[in-house]
């Protein structure tokens, strides 16, 4: 059973940036189940590696959206995804050489932040690209 979904209240009014916010919510669900399940430490750290790659490149998308609009926000938005890229990283060296267990405090951070990103940075980006290209 799937425990962390995306669901239409996530919805920032743009298709594109919504439709990758559905790709990490379901490696999201998948890591959890790693942790539940007790898969190896590989297993989970390739779902890590995987979430890490898709995080990056959805960083790159919305930034490029926020290039298109002429976005007023962008900087403190790319600020805000350099921080987790660095916050991840970090992580994620520290699980590949056994200093860190891949655990659910590890995928609970990892979903709080990006359910409060999307609240707080993507919505009013979702909203002010709706606005743009309507215009
Ligand atoms: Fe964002």
């Amino acid at each position: 059973m799937r425990v962390v979904q995306w669901d239409e209240t996530l919805s920032v009014g743009n298709a594109e940036i919504d439709k990758d916010h559905q790709a990490l919510f379901e490696l999201l669900d998948q890591l959890r189940t790693a942790v539940r399940e007790g898969q190896t430490e590989k297993v989970r750290l390739g779902i890590l590696s995987e979430l890490v790659r898709r995080t990056q490149a959805h960083f790159a998308l919305e930034e490029s959206v926020m290039t298109r609009i002429a976005y007023a926000e962008a900087q403190a938005h790319r600020a805000e995804h350099g921080k987790l890229m660095a916050q991840v990283r970090e992580l994620q060296d520290k699980v590949a050489q056994g200093d860190l267990s891949l655990s659910l405090s590890v995928f609970q951070f990892l979903y709080g932040w990006l359910a409060r990103h999307i609240e707080v940075k993507d919505k009013p980006l979702g909203q002010a690209s709706r606005k743009h290209f309507e215009s």
